[in-house]
């Protein structure tokens, strides 16, 4: 694969790391939706927002693939949102691909998702906005050079969109810098003297922040900067076939990665997604009473499970995924520090997965041997 250029000074080439950032992942659809884009473009964007929307939900022509399963309106009102220039926050239970998409759209926005902060109680402004080289801030003083930019300093300077990731956890002052900055477009540097002393927001710069509502403090948010944001809320997805596709192809797609060979069949990813919808909604498809255990029993565990079995499947077994290798990870999925959802996930298999598996056999009733791994 060629190298990609992933934001403004750097080159990466996808085979050499781990993660490849979306721009580098896909620099193909990328180029090919440019090429093809002959619609209006807001200011400072790579694409227009028809393209950022194929790029995210796919197209047939040019072909892309979706990446975002679940609602595409909600896509396409995060895009115009931020074509108006307001910032948009992305909040949802955990594992809905509240991150995801926010790095796909930067990707498709403005060619580069890297530049991100990831949102914690320890987030300082200077880590934010800009600090400065100690060395030649003792030499010369306070000037351009010594100023080192951070995320902020960087959108607002090349006109890129900057991620936020978990921004309610941050404390509520870093919250507020973002008032100023999303309400005026600029950012002073009171240390500078001249012309660097006024940063202005050049066309493209926007912020797309992620919060979970799960983790303390969305609602402690003030209200002048809830007012600044497009909210959009993610939900987990309700299609049980599409998110069987989903997690398929994901794990496939980690499994190649990994360049582990393995025979995923369809019907075992159906009963662990199935097994997922179970215990996220509290009653099965045919209406049986189920207990949710406290863990979010997220699409994002969902993939994680199936590709945790494959592995064990490929390095201890034959190369063939079975629903017992699925049961011998859900226990890892669903049982973090809650002890009563060991109880619940027992009573799911006693009362559920044993029914299913007199009934259909097969990977239900592989899937009922894993009974003994839930001690
Ligand atoms: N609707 C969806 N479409 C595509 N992938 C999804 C969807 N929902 C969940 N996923 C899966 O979840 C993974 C990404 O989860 P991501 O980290 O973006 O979630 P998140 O909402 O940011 O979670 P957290 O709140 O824990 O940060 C994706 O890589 C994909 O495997
Ligand atoms: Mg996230």
């Amino acid at each position: 694969m060629a190298t990609t250029k992933a934001s403004n000074d750097s080159t990466v080439d996808a085979t050499q790391v781990l993660r490849p950032p979306a721009e580098v992942l896909h620099a193909d659809e990328l180029a090919s939706l440019a090429k093809a884009d002959n619609q209006p473009r807001p200011p400072g964007w790579q694409l227009s927002p028809k393209a950022v929307r194929s790029f995210i939900c796919g197209s047939k022509a040019p072909k892309i693939a979706r990446k975002f399963y679940g609602d595409d309106v909600l896509v396409e009102r995060a895009i115009v949102g931020l074509a108006g220039n307001r910032g948009l926050l992305l909040v949802g239970e955990p594992g809905t691909a509240k991150s995801m998409l926010s790095e796909l759209l930067a990707a498709a926005i403005s060619g580069c998702s890297t530049n991100t902060i990831q949102g914690s109680s320890g987030t300082t402004e200077d880590q934010i906005k800009y600090s400065w080289n100690y060395a030649l801030l003792l030499a010369e003083g306070p000037s351009p050079r010594a100023l080192v930019p951070g995320p902020l300093h960087v959108g607002m300077s090349v006109g890129q969109i900057v991620r936020f990731e978990e921004v309610t956890r941050c404390p509520p002052e870093i919250q507020d810098v973002l008032i100023g900055i999303l309400s005026e477009k600029l950012m002073m540097v009171p240390e500078l003297h001249g012309d660097g002393r006024v940063l202005l927001a050049k066309p493209g710069f926007n912020i797309i922040a992620t919060a979970n509502i799960r983790d303390r403090g969305v609602h402690e948010m003030s209200s002048a900067l809830k007012r600044r944001f497009n909210f959009e809320t993610v939900h987990p997805i309700g299609e049980l076939a599409q998110e069987v596709n989903l997690v398929s192809e994901q794990c496939q797609r980690l499994l190649d990665e990994s360049s582990a060979k393995v025979a995923v069949g369809r019907e075992v990813i159906e009963v662990l997604v199935t097994a997922f919808h179970d215990l996220r909604e509290g009653v099965t498809a045919d209406g049986v009473q189920v207990e949710k255990p406290a863990t979010v029993m997220s699409t994002a565990e969902a993939v994680s499970v199936a590709l945790q079995a494959s592995l064990d499947a490929y390095y201890y077994g034959d190369g063939t995924l079975s629903s017992e290798h699925i049961g011998r990870h859900l226990v890892g999925a669903v049982i973090k520090d809650n002890p009563d959802d060991l109880k619940k996930l027992k009573h799911y298999f006693d009362v559920v997965v044993r029914q299913r598996s007199k009934d259909q056999g097969g990977p239900w009733a592989d899937l009922g041997k894993a009974r003994k791994w839930l001690r």
